[in-house]
């Protein structure tokens, strides 16, 4: 027996659940299933636990993709602005980070209790722990068999998210099912994700996990891309959000520079430190701008021992180096295993940009994170997943049952 229903959205994830409330407030009989034995689980974990759901800043420059034209008509359609206005009506409070950058003031459950409250009130329904088996399409019917049921729809959604953080739910089920109608994929990597360092390197920085300054990272292979952010090294080698920017533009190999502190002419300071305050040891001077430990990490055993007076221009000059010139080889990334998005994806060739349908056949849609779209960090890749959703909600709820 098939159980028939006007949408099957495949993933309960952020794209899916906001897909299936605009569907189902216009009157669609909607049906969400999922793998996980919860959903929205990364609505959960994202912003440290407070979601960053939105950058009120937010434009197509944003965005990675093989074709940097396709987010735009989605994030035009449906805006930060719009989405701000649901979350107001549920009465969310929030606050602005850094400029643009929403994060709920309390936790990210409030947004998942928003969406799972406006999929309630229009009576969309939800299957948790649901696997998926085959589907299949006869004259414009999905049927997809699955360990509950088998359910028939015009319209099939596919909102699987991307490849990161498997035991948060993520699998390449999204990118079989393109394949399996045709569609290409674009290559995939783990991105917005910490960097590890070889031995070497790890056992001179592992005692220096946790700590953390704003400093300036920059792409060797690229001169012209520089973040500035916080930094945090940790046991593995070193994360913060700098580092997860930077990993966006970083492939094996490549070599990154740090500045520790990009805001200070450090030449300058230590010659000032030297005729101010000769007897203070110079990892002392160095540590009114940075965490003790990493002050005395810059200036290792012997100038951290060794009061201001003693410094000359050839050791002023060795410190700055290591400071604002401190050139690594990243020996990989952490993987899909922590980062936050996947890179690539369902290529955007054949999905139409309006309505995120695709042009090989008919009501089949992907939204979110599974299409070759991706967002830098900073509330990006949400507002792509409420965009997407929103844009094949208003193609599904045009069709006629
Ligand atoms: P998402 O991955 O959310 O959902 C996919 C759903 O499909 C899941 O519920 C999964 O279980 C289900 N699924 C997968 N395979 C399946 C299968 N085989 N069968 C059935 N169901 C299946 N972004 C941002 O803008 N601001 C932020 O603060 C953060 N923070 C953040 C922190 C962390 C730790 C991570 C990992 C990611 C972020 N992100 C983020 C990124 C953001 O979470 C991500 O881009 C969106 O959740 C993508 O939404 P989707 O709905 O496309 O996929």
């Amino acid at each position: 027996m098939k159980i028939d229903y006007e949408v099957v959205i495949i993933g309960a994830g952020a794209a899916g659940l906001f897909c299936a409330l605009n569907c189902a407030v216009l009157g669609k009989k909607v049906l969400v299933v999922d793998h996980a034995n919860k959903v929205g689980k990364k609505i959960l974990m994202s912003g440290g636990g407070r979601c960053n759901f939105t950058n009120l800043y937010t434009t197509p420059d944003d965005f990675s993709s093989k074709n940097p034209h396709f987010c735009k008509s989605a994030l035009k359609q449906y805006t930060p602005y719009d989405f701000l206005t649901l979350i107001d009506k549920h009465q969310i409070e929030y606050v602005e980070k850094s400029p643009g950058q929403l994060f709920c003031k309390n936790s990210s459950k409030d947004v998942l209790k928003m969406l799972l409250d406006e999929c309630a009130q229009s009576g969309v329904k939800i299957y948790k722990k649901c696997n998926i088996g085959h589907i299949t399409n006869n004259n414009n019917k999905y049927i997809i068999d699955t360990s509950i049921a088998k359910f028939e729809t015009e319209s099939l959604v596919i909102a699987t998210g991307g490849l990161s953080i498997p035991t948060l739910g993520a699998t390449g089920l999204g990118y079989e099912i393109a394949q399996q109608f045709g569609h290409d994929l674009e290559e995939t990597r783990a991105s917005l994700v910490p960097f590890m360092f070889e031995e070497k390197l790890l056992n001179k920085t592992k005692h220096l996990s946790g700590v953390s300054i704003k400093a300036s990272i920059s792409h060797n292979a690229n001169t012209s891309i520089v973040i500035t952010d916080d930094i945090l090294f940790t046991h593995r080698g070193l994360s913060g959000p700098a580092v997860l920017k930077i990993s966006e533009y970083w492939v094996k190999g490549d070599s990154i520079k740090i500045n520790l502190l990009p805001e200070i002419d450090v030449v300058t300071y230590l010659n000032k430190e030297k005729q101010k305050h000769p007897d203070l040891l110079v990892s002392s001077s160095l540590a009114k701008h940075m965490p003790k430990k990493l002050a005395q990490f810059i200036c290792g055993e012997s100038e951290g021992s060794i009061k201001n007076k003693l410094l000359n221009k050839n050791k002023i000059e060795e410190i700055n180096r290591r400071i604002a010139d401190w050139n690594i080889y990243p020996s990989d990334t952490e993987g899909y295993k922590t980062a936050e998005v996947t890179m690539g994806g369902v290529s955007t060739q054949n999905i139409s940009s309006k309505t995120m349908e695709s042009s090989l056949v008919k009501g089949l849609y992907f939204i979110g994170e599974v299409l070759d779209v991706t967002g830098q960090l900073g509330g990006y890749n949400f507002q792509w997943a409420w965009s997407s959703a929103w844009c094949a909600a208003q193609s599904i709820i045009k069709i006629k049952n």
